[in-house]
């Protein structure tokens, strides 16, 4: 029998698979079946910075300044009346959520900037919150912000948080659009973290060309998104002192084993469970330790990092070596078999 322990920010699940930030857990009723079908903890939608710095006069003022710059800019920005403002429903749910279920449950936070709005974290961990994710989801759009400048300030936004959270874990979410990822992430331990979680999906609105206005379908994720995932949690396993979890792309429990192979402790489900509810979470469950029994590991924790990269003496020419490979091994479609 696979065991599917695993200890994930200090916490011991019983399995890796996690239902991701999301309307999933919105009611407690939808909570519990997720956790009946074998969800190891479940991670809450996230609370924006901007819902607690800015009170609603203040929400409209930000967007405001910007409609004027272009025709079409209020089209680009949120509706103020679909951004929620303040955390109180949050924090009604998470406490709902803790007496409910016997699983773990992870509030998330979404903010870039530090300053007094993290003092969430303190009010989510007083509700209950076993641990926090912190979402770093930030789009650059200007000339004036280096690089360098957006990341000090957004691991001093993780010190900040870390500091807040009255000593409850903080797991980071982070974009792959980071050129030096693995010293970020290095930076991210010493700020307190005590995790990654690798890839935000980014919205990715698309443009109506009959409207021209924004097409803002939120399409779900496809196992194609997954390698990305896969590469850096490979990269990163064994070489920074963070657990690392897995989100985007996971629909199947070989998606899954995939992950864990590459490092990931936890893997988180969205897409998933939207597209086909709790079954799909029994399905990637049975999927997951059939695949670990049939390849003798006796529990996932064993297959943990199995083929990352910790092993390679020189990561980087690895690398550009099996890009190389790759580009020559392409043949026309001809002389394919
Ligand atoms: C409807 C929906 C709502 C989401 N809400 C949040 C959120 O509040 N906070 C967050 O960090 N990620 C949020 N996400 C992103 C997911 O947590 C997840 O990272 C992403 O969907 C990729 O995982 P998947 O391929 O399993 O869907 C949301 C995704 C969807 C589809």
């Amino acid at each position: 029998m696979v065991d599917l322990h695993t200890d994930w920010l200090g916490l011991r699940l019983r399995s890796p698979l996690v239902v991701g930030a999301s309307p999933l857990t919105r009611t407690v009723e939808d909570a519990l079946r997720l956790s009946d079908a074998g969800a190891g903890a479940v991670v809450l939608a996230s609370v924006f910075e901007e819902q607690i710095v800015a009170e609603q006069l203040g929400m409209h003022r930000f967007i405001d300044s910007h409609v004027d710059t272009d025709a079409e800019a209020r089209s680009f920005l949120p509706d103020t009346d679909v951004v929620p403002i303040g955390p109180a429903p949050t924090l009604r749910r998470l406490q709902a959520l803790r007496a409910a279920l016997d699983i773990p449950v992870v509030a998330s936070l979404n903010g870039i900037t530090p300053g007094g709005w993290t003092d969430l974290a303190r009010q989510l961990a007083d509700a209950g919150a076993d641990a926090l994710e912190l979402n770093l989801y930030e789009p650059p759009t200007t000339l004036q912000a280096t690089s360098a400048e957006i990341e000090t300030r957004q691991i001093d936004t993780v010190a900040a948080v870390v500091a807040a959270a009255s000593g409850i874990p903080v797991t980071v979410k982070l974009s792959p659009f980071y050129a030096g990822l693995p010293a970020f992430a290095a930076h991210l331990a010493a700020a307190g973290a005590a995790g990654l979680v690798l890839f935000n999906r980014f919205y990715q609105p698309d443009i109506d060309l009959d409207t021209l206005d924004v097409d803002r379908r939120l399409t779900p994720s496809t196992s194609a998104e997954l390698p990305l995932r896969l590469h850096a949690l490979a990269v990163l396993h064994g070489h920074v002192g963070l657990q690392l979890g897995a989100t985007g792309g996971v629909h199947t429990g070989l998606d899954a084993a995939k992950a864990i192979l590459c490092g990931a402790t936890t893997v988180q489900l969205v897409s998933a469970l939207l597209d086909d509810g709790p079954a799909a979470l029994a399905r990637i469950t049975r999927e997951l330790t059939g695949w670990l029994d049939a390849h003798h590991y006796r529990s996932s924790h064993d297959a943990c990092g199995a083929t990352d990269l910790s092993n390679v003496a020189d990561p980087t020419a690895w690398e550009r070596l099996n890009y190389a490979r790759i580009l020559e091994s392409w043949q026309p479609a001809r002389t394919r078999r």
